[in-house]
């Protein structure tokens, strides 16, 4: 990659407004080839931020939605049947490796339990993925990081990651942005003015500091810029925060009440 195309990559990179020093941590760790965990709740911009990393660093990116089905043959590649032959086809993973590209895990706990047994080898300074059903053992190419994600809130103690497993990573902390920038967020991608961004912005404040008494998750970033989206487009106020604030955190009646006398109380 020359500096030219890492310069027009740069200027392309989806917007992302940092929460302190993530950038500068995530292009040494690309620059050294260490790999990178980012930890934090849904919707706070984990996979915003990694997709601007990537352009930004000029490489290509792997994004793979982890889920509880996902094996390590989805990451790494399998026979298939094509007109009567069978053809091996490279997996996400398996491309990212040969390629010299970022590959990201998102939501990686969910996977099945094969899977980091494939990561390992990735992590240490080897850096080289087998692949039992070729025979092939692959290197690395230059370029090549692994960046894995997970919501460590959720209490479910059968899905969290192994130390064996966490120890391999550095590891970024993340949360909900600051106010202000959180605002500088949601008007930026709702187009809703900041006179109107900010009050929704100080709500989800308030449900947020309701965690874990009623509910198990704070209202996303990404929820916030549902309902100014929404009242950008004409919806009146307290209807887009009832269907992009309130209904998405909760099904208990009793709860969903006391949510809404919260937004009566913040807007009056
Ligand atoms: N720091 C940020 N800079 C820019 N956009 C952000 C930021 N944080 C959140 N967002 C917005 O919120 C949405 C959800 O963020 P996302 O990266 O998908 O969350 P996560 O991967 O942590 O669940 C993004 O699509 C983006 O619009
Ligand atoms: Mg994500």
């Amino acid at each position: 990659m020359n500096a030219q195309t890492k310069l027009e990559g740069a200027a392309k990179a989806p917007f992302y407004q940092p929460q302190t020093d993530e950038c500068e941590l995530f292009e040494v760790a690309a620059k050294q080839d260490l790999p990178l965990l980012l930890k934090g709740p849904t919707g706070c911009g984990k996979t915003r931020f990694v997709a601007h990393m990537a352009a930004k660093l000029g490489r290509p990116l792997y994004t793979v939605a982890c889920h509880d089905d996902l094996s390590a043959a989805d990451l790494i590649g399998r026979y298939l049947l094509k007109g009567g032959e069978t053809v091996w086809v490279d997996g996400p993973l398996t491309r990212a490796v040969r390629e010299g590209a970022i590959c990201y895990l998102d939501e990686v706990v969910e996977a099945r339990k094969d899977v980091t047994v494939v990561l390992h080898p990735l992590t240490d300074d080897r850096r080289i993925l087998p692949i039992d059903r070729t025979g092939e053992e692959l290197e690395a190419a230059p370029g090549f990081m692994l960046v894995a994600s997970y919501n460590p809130g959720y209490q479910n103690i059968l899905k969290t990651l192994k130390p064996s497993t966490r120890q391999r990573f550095l590891s970024i902390e993340f949360d909900f942005p600051a106010m202000d920038h959180e605002v500088a967020i949601v008007v930026r991608e709702s187009g809703l003015d900041e006179n109107r961004v900010r009050p929704l912005v100080r709500l989800a404040a308030k449900l947020r500091d309701l965690k874990g008494q009623d509910l198990e998750e704070g209202v996303s970033t990404r929820l916030i810029i549902y309902a100014a989206s929404l009242i950008r487009d004409g919806m009146p106020v307290e209807r887009a925060i009832l269907a992009a604030m309130i209904e998405p955190l909760t099904d208990d009646a009793d709860v969903k009440q006391g949510l809404l006398d919260l937004v009566t109380a913040t807007f009056g």
